[in-house]
């Protein structure tokens, strides 16, 4: 009886905060559908506007991609980028599937202790806040290479939206004023001299966000594609940067930078097949270990963060995350053991230790033996077209505004993402993610990722689109976001809308957000040894769910601006 009025009132709890969210769309005048030609959610109005109208012109889902990705850079300038990189996981309507790595890669100039100081300490913020802390960015390179491989529409048409955007401005959202404001002494203090993203007074919802230099940027891109920032006028003014700061980026690091076609990883949960990003993204590998770890429980008659359930997906996360510090890095650099940490036999030995009556101290748990790290401040979005083609991106600067340093003259910033490399085995990173040789920094390699795009199918049809930001959370609100589709009947909003945990093996943890679950059930994890701390889980998952009549459902992330859009 209490475990059902507990679950009564956990139900209530989601429908008050979905019945919010859909009055917050409803109030921007957007609908739940029925959608059947199309769909895109993203971090902002704007740029869900920019991706469907791509699609009503009879775009497909890689067009409105190049789209998003673009308008993203101008509209949501802390995580949306042409200076940082991401991963596209890709299914079209036959169900043939690919994904494209245009992660950052660290300068040929990087070398494995350049982040220390001459006693061997890690140098606090140098891979953060300077401009050594960048990588390579590969978005504009990701872009270019999924249209000539996909796109159907013109280039130009793509990246069109984008410049208007940039060159007539738009109206600031109150949540983006606030990052600004926040943000403004960070940017001032990195940007001598420079007048990007300042105000003499506050900003406030409303005003109107001009970026002129990015503006002419992104025409060099429309008009060059590739070159137009790899080469010329954009390359000289990212190396000129480099040189004013002590940054190690050169022309021949951008002329060489180029995105990787890579298999996806695929794995199966109670028959849905799941299609995720393999390394160097950790993403993927982690949802598909934490999926098998959890199958066999009846996690569906406990209930949706009932403390049994809590219970078991911390300790799957804790054994993953464990794996993911010793064996995830570029696979260009480092044999990464996918087969053996995707094994089932070995996922169920590693799940043997757990114990229902107490918490399994993450001290005594070790990366298994078999035959890294990350922001808050990323972005994803996901989009299905007329004729089912999908694709899940997850794209970032690393932490929010990337290394807050704006390249001069062509307006976009830069990201931090050397910080998702292991500076020293043990150390954690910025949050709180420790690794080793797998993820060291060496010349050319892409630094380990969380993001975690990802596509499902049930009977061989699209099923599920998925990805979120929240650095090392991304993988466990991912995981967390399907099961409460498959496991707990939820639509695809009441899914992102709920209420999310995480826990990562090392600190020794769970961070649960505010009412995530009851008083009763904190008790009980603690009673069982487990420290639980509200707060600190980021994410704002877009997920598009596919309906069995075929139509788009989509999933917007009240925690953000995030817009699902569809016709
Ligand atoms: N920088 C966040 C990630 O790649 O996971």
């Amino acid at each position: 009886m209490m475990h059902r009025l507990k679950s009564i009132k956990l139900t209530c709890s989601i429908l008050l905060t979905t019945l919010f969210a859909q009055q917050a769309f409803a109030q921007a005048g957007v609908t739940d559908g029925p959608y059947h030609n199309g769909m895109v959610v993203c971090a902002t109005p704007n740029a869900s506007k920019a991706g469907l109208d791509i699609l009503k012109k009879g775009g497909n889902a890689v067009d409105a991609a190049v789209a998003v990705q673009f308008a993203l850079a101008v509209t949501h300038p802390e995580a949306g980028n042409i200076g940082g990189g991401g991963f596209m996981v890709y299914r079209s309507g036959r169900g043939e599937t690919n994904t494209l790595d245009f992660r950052e890669k660290a300068s040929v100039a990087a070398s494995v202790n350049m982040y220390l100081d001459s006693a061997g300490n890690v140098i606090p913020d140098m891979s953060l806040n300077t401009h050594k802390a960048s990588g390579v960015p590969g978005s504009v390179d990701g872009m270019v290479e999924a249209h000539k491989k996909y796109g159907k529409l013109k280039w130009a048409e793509l990246v069109q939206p984008a410049i208007d955007l940039a060159r007539n401005g738009f109206k600031i959202s109150k949540r983006l004023a606030g990052s600004l404001n926040w943000i403004g002494p960070q940017f001032r203090k990195l940007n001598p001299g420079k007048a990007y993203f300042l105000k003499d007074t506050k900003w406030e919802e409303g005003d109107l966000l001009v970026q002129e230099d990015l503006a002419k940027t992104l025409e060099l891109i429309r008009d060059k594609g590739r070159d137009g920032f790899y080469s010329g006028k954009v390359a000289d003014e990212i190396v000129a940067e480099m040189k004013s700061g002590k940054g190690i980026i050169s022309k021949t690091d951008l002329e060489s930078y180029h995105s990787v076609w890579r298999k996806a990883i695929t794995g199966s949960y109670k028959g849905y097949k799941i299609i995720a990003m393999p390394p160097p993204s950790s993403g993927g590998v982690a949802l598909l270990q934490l999926l098998h770890s959890v199958e066999k429980y009846p996690m569906h008659r406990w209930g949706h963060n009932q403390d049994s359930t809590v219970q078991l997906i911390v300790e799957a996360e804790r054994r993953v995350y464990a794996d993911r510090s010793k064996y995830l890095g570029d696979p260009d650099f480092y044999k990464v053991p996918v087969d053996s940490l995707l094994n089932p036999v070995y996922i169920d030995s590693r799940m043997k230790s757990f114990n229902w009556s107490a918490a399994t101290p993450s001290a005594s748990i070790q990366p298994g033996a078999i035959v890294g790290y990350e922001s808050d401040e990323t972005t994803h979005y996901s989009i299905v077209d007329k004729d089912g083609n999908a694709v899940a991106i997850t794209t970032t600067l690393n932490d929010s505004f990337g290394s807050k340093i704006v390249v001069a003259g062509a307006g976009f910033i830069l990201n931090d993402e050397m910080d998702d490399f292991s500076s020293k085995p043990g150390v954690p990173n910025m949050f709180g993610l420790v690794g080793g040789k797998a993820n060291s920094i060496q010349p050319g390699k892409r630094m380990l990722s969380s993001m975690t795009p990802t596509i499902v199918e049930k009977d061989g049809k699209l099923f599920m689109v998925v990805g979120t930001p929240g650095g090392s959370t991304i993988i466990t609100s991912v995981f967390q976001t399907i099961l409460n589709v498959i496991e707990f009947d939820q639509d695809m909003q009441q899914a992102v809308t709920s209420k999310r945990f995480h826990s990562q093996w090392l600190p020794d943890q769970v961070n649960m957000e505010r009412d995530a679950i009851d008083k009763a059930a904190v008790d009980k994890l603690t009673a069982k040894g487990y420290k639980i701390i509200t707060g600190g889980v980021g994410g704002r998952v877009d997920a598009i769910l596919v309906k069995q009549d075929g139509s788009y459902q989509g999933g917007a992330d009240p925690r953000g601006d995030d817009t699902k859009l569809g016709y």
